[in-house]
C-alpha cells in the first residue's frame, strides 16, 4: 500500500492526526507516523518507502530527499518553508508545497499575546503599560500580517503596514496605514511584527540602523524566523536602549547574552510555539493530507512552491 510519512520532530495535536488518517485512508493510502524523533538517522529509515511526506519545521534535507527513493510530494504543513531543500527536490521530480494560511490565527494570537506579557512586565506585579493607542508596524502584510492586524484592532492600537508586494489600496481598505519604506515602519512605531520569510535577501536584514530608529519604549515582535534578525546588532540595541525590548518564538543564538545582560527586557519561547494549537495543527495537517492525495489522484499542484 501506498504510504503517506508525517515526519514529526514537534508533533501535531491528537487531534490533528485523527484529522489526517481518514483523509488518508478514504484514498486508499497507509498513514505512518514518525514523532519526536531525535536522530536524523531515524528521518532517513523511515521515509525511504514513503510516496509522500508531510513535515513541519524538520529539515527536509538533500539526504533527506535522495533517501527517499519513491518520493512524489513534500507538504511543509505551515508557512515558511525555509526547512525544504527545494533545489533538491525540483532535481529529484518531487513537488514541494506548503499550507499558507492555515496556522495563521495561532501565530497572531501569540503576537498579541506575547505583547500584552511584555506590556505587563511578565506579570511580576508591578505597573506596565498598555497597548491601546500605541503604534504597531506589520512588517510584511501576508496571512498572518492580517490576523496580527484584526486582533490589535481590538487592543485599540493604531496600524501600520509595509509590504511591497501588496497594493497600497488592499491595506488601506483594512484601516491599515501603508508606508512607503521600511525605514519609515520602524521609525514610526513602537512595536513592530515581524511577518517576512527567511531567504537571501532577508536574512539579518533587521539591523541596527531600523532597530535603534525606533520610538522610545519599543518592542520587536518575531514571529518569522530568527535568522532574519541581525544578532550582533540586536545586541547593541539592547546595550544601547535601556527601553528596547525584544521578544522571539524560538531563542536567538546568542540568547546566553541576553539572559547575561538584559533581564526583564526579553521573552523567547522555549520551542517554536506559534501554530502549537490545536486548531492550526488540524487546520495544517488535513490541509497538507488533502494537498497530497489532490496532487497523486489528480496531479493537483494548487500550493505548490518549487519550480
Ligand atoms: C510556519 O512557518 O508555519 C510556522 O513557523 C510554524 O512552524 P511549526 O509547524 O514548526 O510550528
Amino acid at each position: 500500500m501506498k504510504k503517506i510519512l508525517v515526519a514529526t520532530e514537534k508533533p501535531f495535536a491528537k487531534a490533528a492526526i485523527d484529522e489526517i488518517r481518514p483523509i488518508v485512508e478514504a484514498a486508499g493510502y497507509e498513514l505512518a507516523l514518525l514523532e519526536k524523533y531525535t536522530e536524523k538517522a531515524q528521518l532517513l529509515d523511515a521515509v525511504k518507502d514513503a510516496q509522500a511526506l508531510i513535515v513541519r519545521s524538520d529539515k527536509v534535507t538533500r539526504e533527506v530527499v535522495e533517501a527517499a527513493s519513491e518520493l512524489k510530494i513534500v507538504v511543509r504543513a505551515g508557512a515558511g518553508f525555509d526547512n525544504l531543500d527545494l533545489e533538491a527536490c525540483t532535481e529529484k521530480g518531487i513537488v514541494a508545497m506548503n499550507t499558507p494560511g492555515q496556522n495563521s490565527n495561532a501565530v497572531g494570537e501569540l503576537v498579541l499575546g506575547m505583547m500584552v506579557f511584555m506590556a505587563r512586565n511578565g506579570f511580576n506585579g508591578s505597573a506596565g503599560t498598555e497597548l491601546r493607542g500605541k503604534k504597531l508596524g506589520i512588517h510584511a502584510y501576508g496571512n498572518v500580517g492580517q490576523y496580527v492586524a484584526e486582533i490589535a484592532k481590538g487592543f485599540g492600537m493604531e496600524l501600520y503596514a509595509f509590504d511591497p508586494f501588496v497594493a497600497k489600496e488592499t491595506i488601506e481598505a483594512a484601516g491599515i496605514t501603508p508606508v512607503e519604506t521600511v525605514e519609515e515602519l520602524y521609525k514610526t512605531c513602537h512595536y513592530i511584527s515581524l511577518h517576512i520569510p527567511a531567504n537571501a535577501q532577508t536574512k539579518q536584514s533587521i539591523n541596527y540602523a531600523l532597530l535603534s530608529s525606533m520610538p522610545q519604549g519599543a518592542a520587536l515582535v518575531n514571529t518569522a524566523r530568527k535568522e532574519v534578525i541581525h544578532e550582533e546588532e540586536i545586541l547593541k540595541v539592547m546595550a544601547d536602549r535601556p527601553d528596547f525590548k525584544y521578544l522571539s518564538d524560538i531563542a536567538p543564538d546568542c540568547k546566553a547574552e541576553f539572559e547575561a545582560n538584559f533581564e526583564g527586557r526579553f521573552f523567547f519561547t522555549p520551542k517554536k510555539m506559534g501554530a502549537q494549537t490545536a486548531e492550526a495543527n488540524i487546520n495544517a495537517g488535513a490541509a497538507a493530507a488533502r494537498q497530497i492525495i489532490g496532487f497523486l489522484e489528480n496531479g493537483d499542484e494548487t500550493f505548490k512552491v518549487n519550480k
